[in-house]
C-alpha cells in the first residue's frame, strides 16, 4: 500500500474532474426527479473547479430558472476560486465555501432541494486529522458510526444527503464500489431507508472522455417520510456504444453487497438452489483460513539460498513458498520448493525461534542481524513490538494454502511440503473432527459454484484484481463431500501439464456432476453467471492494465 508521500497531490484530494457529458447526464437525471414548479437550492459538496456549477448553464430553461441559489464547497482555495468565477458567470446567488465540507455538514441547519457532484475518492488512510475529527462529529449527528468506512466519498455524500429536504433530489457520480463494496453498505442502507426512485446508471470505462474506470451515477428523491420498504432499486446498464438495458430489484436491508443483483434472476435462483443442497456449505463450516506469517520485513526474513549459505543461516531457515507462481499445481510438494530455491527465489523463511540456537552466538547469523540493524529494522513498527525484534511470531504452516489476490480466481492448494507463507498466501486447515480432508476441499474448490461466490464476496482493485479477506473466504460456498480428494492427484497433474484455468473449472464441474453432487443444469447456469461477473470485473476495471499471471495477480 502506498504511503502519503508516494501518492500524487491530486490523488490525495481525489482531484479528478468530471467530463462535461457526464455532468450533463447527472443534470438530466436531476431534472427528471424534481417536481414540476418547485424552486430549489443546490448543494455541490466538493466542487473542484466548478464542473457541476457550469453544468447549470446547459440545463433546460425550465430547470435553470427554478434554481434559487447554489452552495458549493471546495477544500483547495485556488480551485474554489475557479468554481466561484463559474458561479458568478451564471449570475446566480450563492457561494463557494473555501473549506472542507465535513465540519460544515456536521454543523449546518441549511436545507437543499438538490445535491449534485462527484465526491472525492480518497482512501481513509490519507484523510487529514481535521477531516477525521469532523467525520466523527458528523457520524454522531447522523446516528452512524463511520468505523468501517474506507473512503472519504462516503461521509462527504452522507453529510450532503442529510441536508436534502423531503422531495429533494440526488444525482451524483460515484465509484461503482457504492453498489458492490461491503464498506459502502452504510450508504446503501441510508439510501434504501430515505430515498425513492433510486437508480444506479452504470457506465463502462471509456463511456465518457477521460473516464477510465467504471462509474455509477446514483440518483433518487428523498422520500417524504421514511421510504417505503421494500423499495425497488433500478439499474441501467450502459454500454460504450450508447445502448442500455434496465431492470430493477428489491434488496434487503443489511445485504452485504448488491453484486448479485447484477445477475439475471434465473442465475440467482440457481445459486439459491445450490446453496440449499446438503452437499454445499459455507467454507467456514468446514475449514478456517487466516492471514499467514507477518514478518514486518519480508525482504529481510525471506531469503534465497545464497544468503542462507553466505551467512550460515541453515539452522533457522524454514521452507517458504514466497509466491503462488512457484507452485505449478494444486499440491505443493518438496520438489516445487526445491525448484523455486534452485531458480534463485526467496525460498527460506528465517525463524529465530526461542527454541532454536541463539543467533547471537554464531558470527554469520550475528552479522546478518547487523545488516538488519543497519537498515533500522528494529524501529519498524512490527519489529519494534516484539522482543527480540528478529523473532517473528506465529510461525506455522497450514495444511491448506490460498492465493490472496487473483486475476481469474484464487487457487486453493494442498500443502504437502509444509511450506510457510507470508502475506500473499493465506494458510489454513480443515476443522478438526469433521469428515472432510484438506484434499477433499482442494479437489472440489475450483468449481463454478465456489468461484461464482468468489466473485460475489470478493473485492476488486485496479486492473480488476480480485482480493478476498478471511471473513469473505469463510462465506464462500464449497462442496463438502468426503471422497473428492481421490481425484486431486489427477487434477493436480492436469494443471501441471498445462491445463488452463477454464479447463480446470470445467473438469471440476464435470467431476461434481459425475458424482451426482450438482445437476448439469445448475452447473451450466452457475458457470454462465460466474463468467458474466468475472468478465465484468476484468473488463470494466481494466484501466490498471498491468501484466498479471493468468491465475494469480502476481507480475507475470
Ligand atoms: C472528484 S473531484 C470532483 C470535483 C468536481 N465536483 C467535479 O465533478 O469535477 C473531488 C473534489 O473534492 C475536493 N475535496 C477533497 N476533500 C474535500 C473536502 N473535505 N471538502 C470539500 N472538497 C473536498 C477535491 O479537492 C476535489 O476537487
Amino acid at each position: 500500500m502506498k504511503v502519503r508521500d508516494e501518492v500524487t497531490a491530486d490523488k490525495l484530494r481525489g482531484g479528478f474532474y468530471t467530463p462535461q457529458a457526464l455532468v450533463d447526464f447527472c443534470w438530466q437525471r436531476a431534472a427528471s426527479l424534481i417536481d414540476g414548479e418547485r424552486t430549489f437550492r443546490v448543494l455541490e459538496p466538493s466542487a473542484g473547479d466548478g464542473a457541476f456549477v457550469r453544468g447549470i448553464a446547459r440545463t433546460a430553461d425550465d430547470l435553470r430558472r427554478r434554481v434559487t441559489d447554489v452552495v458549493a464547497a471546495e477544500i483547495v482555495p485556488a480551485e474554489a476560486a475557479k468554481a466561484e468565477l463559474s458561479l458568478r458567470a451564471l449570475e446566480l446567488p450563492g457561494q463557494v465555501l473555501r473549506r472542507s465540507i465535513l465540519p460544515w455538514a456536521a454543523d449546518t441547519d441549511e436545507w437543499f432541494g438538490l445535491v449534485v457532484g462527484n465526491p472525492p475518492f480518497v482512501r481513509y488512510q490519507f484523510v487529514s486529522q481535521a477531516d477525521k475529527a469532523a467525520i466523527a462529529t458528523l457520524g454522531g449527528r447522523l446516528g452512524l458510526t463511520f468505523g468501517g468506512v474506507g473512503n472519504l466519498w462516503i461521509p462527504v455524500l452522507l453529510g450532503s444527503l442529510a441536508r436534502l429536504e423531503p422531495g429533494g433530489a440526488l444525482s451524483v457520480v460515484l465509484p461503482t464500489e457504492c453498489f458492490t463494496g461491503s464498506s459502502a453498505g452504510v450508504v446503501r442502507d441510508w439510501l434504501m431507508g430515505e430515498f425513492e426512485n433510486l437508480t444506479f446508471d452504470l457506465f463502462p470505462p471509456g463511456s465518457f472522455p477521460d473516464v477510465l474506470q467504471e462509474v455509477a451515477v446514483v440518483s433518487g428523491r428523498r422520500a417524504a417520510a421514511s421510504a417505503p420498504t421494500p423499495a425497488d432499486v433500478g439499474i441501467v446498464e450502459h454500454s460504450a456504444d450508447r445502448r442500455s438495458w434496465s431492470w430493477s430489484f428489491t434488496p434487503k436491508a443489511g445485504d452485504r453487497s448488491w453484486t448479485r443483483f447484477l445477475l439475471d434472476p434465473r442465475y440467482l435462483a440457481a445459486i439459491d438452489d445450490a446453496q440449499s443442497l446438503a452437499a454445499v456449505s459455507p467454507l467456514g463450516k468446514v475449514a478456517r483460513m487466516e492471514v499467514s506469517i507477518v514478518t514486518g520485513a519480508n525482504d529481510f526474513f525471506c531469503v534465497d539460498d545464497a544468503t542462507v549459505e553466505q551467512f550460515g543461516l541453515r539452522s533457522w531457515a524454514k521452507p517458504l513458498l514466497a509466491r503462488s507462481k512457484y507452485a505449478p499445481g494444486l499440491i505443493v510438494n518438496a520438489d516445487d520448493l526445491r525448484e523455486a530455491c534452485a531458480s534463485g527465489a526467496r525460498a527460506w523463511l528465517l525463524d529465530f525461534d526461542a527454541a532454536a540456537p541463539d543467533p547471537a552466538r554464531s558470527s554469520g547469523s550475528r552479522s546478518y542481524l547487523r545488516t538488519g540493524i543497519k537498515r533500522r529494522l528494529p524501529a519498524r513498527y512490527k519489529c519494534s513490538i516484539r522482543k527480540p525484534w528478529y523473532r517473528v511470531p506465529s510461525v506455522r504452516a497450514g495444511g491448506l494454502l490460498l492465493s490472496k489476490r487473483s486475476h481469474l480466481f484464487p487457487r486453493l492448494m494442498l500443502n504437502e511440503a509444509d511450506a510457510y507463507t507470508t502475506d500473499t498466501i493465506y494458510r489454513g486447515d480443515v476443522l478438526p473432527g469433521g469428515p472432510l480432508s484438506a484434499a477433499d476441499l482442494v479437489a472440489g474448490f475450483h468449481c463454478s459454484l465456489t468461484l461464482l461466490t468468489v466473485e460475489l464476496e470478493g473485492r476488486s482493485f485496479g486492473g480488476g484484481v480480485l482480493e478476498l479477506v478471511p471473513s469473505e473466504i469463510a462465506r464462500l460456498c464449497v462442496v463438502n463431500r468426503p471422497g473428492l480428494g481421490e481425484e486431486l492427484a489427477r487434477l493436480d497433474e492436469a494443471v501441471r501439464a498445462g491445463v488452463g484455468p477454464d479447463d480446470l473449472v470445467a473438469e471440476t464441474d464435470a467431476m461434481l456432476v459425475r458424482r451426482g453432487l450438482l445437476s448439469p443444469d445448475t452447473v451450466a447456469l452457475l458457470a454462465e453467471a460466474r463468467h458474466e461477473l468475472m468478465a465484468r470485473r476484468l473488463h470494466r476495471n481494466a484501466a490498471g492494465g498491468r501484466e498479471v499471471d493468468a491465475w494469480t495477480a502476481e507480475a507475470a
